[in-house]
């Protein structure tokens, strides 16, 4: 029986968190920081998760026998390989390891290196200033300027002008993101795809492939964010398509990180483009993407304590999983208006309950905190982040999946709530 930590307080981590108590593995589940939808599933604990000894000492203190991490920072800052030296098992690659995600140019010039298919690129460190505005004044358009190092989603730029690839470039060299240079990259046409698997830094298993929806507005417009909705499993992935990733990108990854000496143990995340037989990688994350994992676990089947405490002993035990996808889900992501610029926060929420009325809906916490009391001395739940809620559904069809989201969605409300209305429509 695995006694678990969780490290993080998105939506990610409430799927996270539910699959976790879910399953006949898991004896105990604690969260750190957690937030009030995990507080529903888990025993939430304020630990810094900077401070590597604390969290070492909290699971030594507590018999925790497995820890699950969920977002880019604290591992991409080594919380994995702090652990690991105190003899604590974790799902979560270590921080050489992630830098299949925390740096854009160690990840192509790894996929370069193991020729993993992905669009042509240049990366340009810090001091190239110069070199990087001739090469996105004098590139093919569309062009890509990617901030090489960790930006929330939001460090990408397609640019459909050079005028708008300089402005990018000058944007990212002025510090918009920190200091770590640019990658600048082809255009890849075609649908893209999120696959994730589960690694034990030798062998892996592929879960339901998922499509995110990354700008901010309806039919793909707007500002780029950390995801607006998703949906599983995406046609798009055909057994074929899988079949090609597994074969050109996850293995070639998976055997090349052992044999440079960083065994790649958690969630491996490949953000794809698909364009009819081809199949180029847009992007690594070394961890589960949000809002996908809303859907992807929704569909899931499995013994999820069990899979991720076998993958982070080095043996991932397949047999955990029953069924990777059983029916179809759909996820909407609530945001506050402004997002992903400046939003208000602490405004109150409404209908969850009333959402959730459906048994097969799930209202899952992004950015929400409990608010001041009021005059019941109760304190009501308000919104306390750029993605607030996602609201994912699970039906026999992608379309009553997407009909059922859609309906829990109406029934909240709070004063700067947006959403995108047509997620999954391009598989419909
Ligand atoms: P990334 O953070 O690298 O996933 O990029 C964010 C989003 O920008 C992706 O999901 C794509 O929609 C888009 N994008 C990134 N790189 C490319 C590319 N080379 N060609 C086309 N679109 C891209
Ligand atoms: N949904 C994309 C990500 O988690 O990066």
């Amino acid at each position: 029986m695995e006694r678990i930590l969780l490290i993080g307080s998105g939506g990610r981590e409430h799927a996270l968190a539910k699959a976790l108590v879910a399953s006949s593995s898991c004896e105990k589940l604690w969260a750190t920081p957690g937030n009030p939808g995990i507080e529903r599933e888990a025993e939430c604990v304020a630990l810094n998760i900077a401070d590597h000894d604390a969290v070492a000492r909290f699971c030594m203190k507590n018999d925790v026998t497995l820890v699950v991490i969920g977002p880019e920072q604290p591992l991409s800052e080594g919380l994995a390989d702090s652990l690991r030296e105190e003899n604590i098992d974790v799902f979560g690659p270590d921080k050489a390891a992630a830098q299949l995600e925390s740096s854009k140019g160690f990840s192509k010039d790894f996929m370069a290196r193991h020729h993993i298919p992905t669009a042509l690129f240049k990366r340009f460190a810090n001091t190239q200033r110069t070199a990087a505005v001739d090469y996105a004044r004098n590139h093919a358009v569309p062009v890509v300027i990617k901030y090489d190092g960790l930006a929330a989603g939001k460090g990408v730029v397609v640019a459909t002008t050079n005028a708008e690839a300089v402005i990018a470039v000058n944007e990212m060299f002025d510090g918009a993101f920190g200091t770590d240079g640019v990658v600048i990259e082809d255009f890849l046409v075609g649908h893209e795809a999120s696959v994730f698997a589960i690694c034990d830094g030798r062998d892996y298993v592929t879960l339901a492939p998922a499509q995110d929806h990354k700008r901010i507005g309806d039919g793909d417009t707007g500002k780029n964010t950390g995801g607006m909705g998703a949906y599983a499993p995406a046609p798009v992935v055909t057994a074929d398509i899988m079949e090609t990733i597994r074969a050109r990108v996850i293995k070639p990854v998976i055997d090349g990180m052992r044999e440079e000496g960083s065994p790649f143990i958690g969630c491996l995340f490949c953000g794809l483009m698909i364009d009819g037989d081809d199949v180029h990688v847009v992007e690594f994350n070394a961890r589960f993407g949000d809002p996908e994992t809303q859907s992807v676990l929704g569909v899931l089947d499995a013994d999820v304590a069990k899979l991720f405490a076998s993958a982070a002993r080095g043996s991932i035990d397949a047999s955990a999983i029953r069924s990777t996808a059983i029916g179809h889900a759909c996820t909407v992501v609530l945001a506050s208006f402004g997002y992903p610029d400046a939003y208000e926060k602490g405004l109150v929420i409404n209908g969850i309950d009333d959402a959730e009325q459906d048994p097969h809906v799930t209202v899952f916490h992004a950015g929400t905190a409990r608010g001041a009391s009021d005059h019941a001395g109760e304190q009501p739940l308000v919104t306390n982040g750029g993605r607030v809620l996602g609201v994912t559904a699970i039906a026999d069809t992608l379309k009553n999946a997407v009909e059922r989201a859609y309906d829990a969605t109406a029934k909240i409300s709070y004063a700067t709530k947006i959403h995108r209305t047509d997620i999954a429509a391009k598989a419909l």
